[in-house]
């Protein structure tokens, strides 16, 4: 293909022509959104590092639940602000947790969206581990029985899937097992696969209240230089049991998900974080950048990259103008 026999421009004279040659295109199912809950009745908390996103009380996130499902997001991802952090995280598994109460509210009006549960101990523990410290350490097999019942917990509130989020080593399997041998041997697991040791978490940890009180996350999460080992953290969870595997954060980590995407034929989620979210709105509020096109060609790159999933706290802006108000339109 050479110039000037081949003309790259010819495709691109016009939106049309460059709409019927577009290759990759984002759709309402392809977005899981995310939410912060906690106990209590009217309450919405705003984020400040993190504009448009609230820690809410169950009534209403109800409220919260009617525009996104209405528009066709088939998913949501449920983070929980417990009453009291201990060191075993009990809250995480109580059966009447905030996360528990919320499933169990949010399936009761919305019997078809799917409810995902995050599977986790930081923001249930006082120390802010993923697991149970022991010796100044993070235990990784004690901690697999304590997530195996966070997670059954889960699926008994009417959670439809869980989703593993502390990198210890085991952990698909332990949560497989549990779920099967309590009778939810039909609750898909989606496993942060390859999930890093990102700073890109800042914001969620104001948000879930859960940052680590001593050390960092850098002895069960990722090396961000690491991809190899991405494939082997993946291999892993895949042998386990795992339905949906997911690649976190996205955008620093697009070649991580294409990677992936080429070595392994189950569905791909890829979590474009709060860092990723945080940077966007604060460029567009200063001005900086147009948040709304920034928005859109950053989950565009991610569906190109091979995810078919994507986790965003944009998600709902992003349905509403590829509904709507379309850029193309309004970019005359
Ligand atoms: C819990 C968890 C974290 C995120 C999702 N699940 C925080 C962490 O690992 O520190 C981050 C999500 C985000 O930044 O949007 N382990």
């Amino acid at each position: 293909m050479h110039f000037p026999e081949y003309r790259a421009r010819r495709l691109r004279r016009n939106e049309t022509l460059r709409s019927m040659v577009r290759e990759v295109r984002l759709h309402p199912s392809d977005f899981i959104l995310p939410f912060f809950v906690r106990h209590g009745k009217g309450v919405k908390n705003p984020i400040a590092s993190m504009p448009g996103v609230f820690q809410l009380s169950p009534d209403l996130l109800l409220k919260e639940l009617e525009e996104p499902v209405s528009r066709g997001i088939p998913a949501i991802l449920l983070f929980g602000i417990p009453e009291k952090k201990d060191p075993m995280g009990s809250e995480g598994y109580a059966r009447d947790g905030i996360v528990q109460r919320a499933v169990a509210s949010v399936k009761k009006a919305f019997t078809d969206l799917v409810v995902i549960t995050d599977v986790c101990l930081c923001e249930y523990t006082d120390h802010g581990h993923c697991g149970v410290v022991s010796h100044g350490d993070v235990d990784n097999d004690a901690t697999l029985e304590l997530l195996a019942k966070i997670a059954v917990s889960h699926a008994r509130a009417g959670a439809d899937m869980v989703a593993p989020s502390d990198m210890m080593d085991g952990r698909v399997a332990a949560v497989r097992d549990a779920l099967d041998e309590a009778g939810y041997d039909q609750v898909p697991i989606m496993s942060y696969a390859a999930k890093y040791a990102s700073a890109f978490y800042g914001p969620f940890r104001d948000a879930a209240e859960s940052p680590p009180q001593f050390g960092d996350r850098r002895s069960y999460q990722m090396d961000p230089a690491n991809s190899d080992e991405a494939i082997r953290e993946v291999a892993m969870d895949v042998e386990e049991g795992a339905d949906i595997i997911m690649v976190k954060p996205a955008l620093p980590y697009l070649d991580v998900i294409w990677r992936v995407r080429n070595t392994f034929e189950l569905p791909l989620a890829a979590y474009s974080v709060s860092g990723e979210f945080a940077m966007i709105k604060a460029a567009a509020q200063n001005g900086w950048i147009d948040g709304d096109r920034c928005m859109m060609e950053a989950l565009t790159s991610i569906k190109r990259a091979g995810a078919d999933l994507i986790i965003s706290y944009h998600s709902l802006e992003a349905v509403r103008i590829l509904q709507g108000d379309s850029l193309s339109s309004r970019q005359t």
